[in-house]
């Protein structure tokens, strides 16, 4: 059995491009083999052969590893440390800012990002750049549509004026939009860009093995420009931050040390 699903993760990076190897695996195999129980399949060998076959199914299955929940201003009080600390400090002496949100999902963190912004520093320049590997994500992030509950951490007067209400669907203003590139990326794959100031990657790092997150650090301090900061999520410390050239600066927000 064990066989099975170490070909079938085989399988998968060939066709998909996704490494199951590089996320836990007790925790990513219990999530697939419910699935594949569920829509009926004996074993990874059919059910893969059915996925080559089967777009529903297959979206379904991409849908299953890549855990999409977001919201805006997910754990408040360290996006208030982002804006009364980080971006002060980030702000001083820069003509543009570039910010990474990386495994954005539907586009809450850059939105929040772009949000407050505007709101607090209407003087500073930003390009957000807003990645994540799920294509079908990314469309919705593009479009920009949230049901309430993805609003429930915002001040009821920045939700008031940056959201346009019809029915029970919130539609995000489209001043927020226009700086932020949403755009396909594997942190697992593909190549870091560089010179960013800020690396906003929260609540994804948690499924990945240590020696995958090992690397991502690595590559997150070689995206940062001097002085950039890494905001990760709130279960997400690193323990050793000096190891990848970075020094924490206050919870959940590391900055790189410079050379
Ligand atoms: C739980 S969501 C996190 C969303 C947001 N960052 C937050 O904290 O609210 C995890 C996201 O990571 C993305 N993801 C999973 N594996 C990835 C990878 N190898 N490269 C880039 N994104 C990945 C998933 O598609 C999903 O949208």
């Amino acid at each position: 059995m064990t066989d099975d699903y170490q070909s079938f993760i085989e399988k998968v990076y060939t066709s998909l491009q996704i490494d199951l190897s590089q996320y836990k695996e007790a925790q990513m195999k219990r999530r697939l083999t419910s699935l594949r129980e569920k829509r009926g399949f004996q074993d990874f060998g059919t059910y893969f052969n059915a996925l080559n076959k089967d777009q529903e199914l297959l979206n379904e299955f991409v849908d299953r590893i890549t855990i999409n929940v977001s919201e805006f201003y997910r754990n408040p009080k360290r996006w208030e440390v982002l804006k009364d600390t980080i971006i002060p400090l980030l702000n001083n002496n820069k003509q543009e800012l570039s910010i990474w949100s990386a495994a954005c999902s539907t586009g809450e963190e850059p939105y929040s990002i772009a949000l407050m912004l505007k709101e607090y520093f209407p003087n500073c320049k930003a390009k957000i750049l807003a990645t994540d590997i799920d294509e079908k994500v990314l469309e919705k992030a593009r479009i920009g549509v949230y049901q309430e509950q993805a609003l429930k951490e915002l001040p009821l007067e920045l939700k008031t004026k940056y959201f346009k209400q019809a029915g029970d669907q919130f539609q995000v203003d489209s001043s927020l939009r226009y700086n932020i590139t949403f755009k396909k990326h594997n942190l697992l794959e593909d190549k870091y860009p560089q010179n960013v100031d800020l690396i906003i990657c929260r609540n994804v790092l948690i499924y990945f093995t240590d020696s995958a997150k090992d690397n991502i650090y690595h590559n997150f301090a070689s995206a940062l420009a001097p002085n950039g900061v890494l905001f990760v999520g709130s279960t997400e410390q690193i323990f050793s931050p000096t190891k990848y050239g970075l020094q924490l600066l206050d919870t959940f927000f590391y900055q790189k040390i410079n050379d």
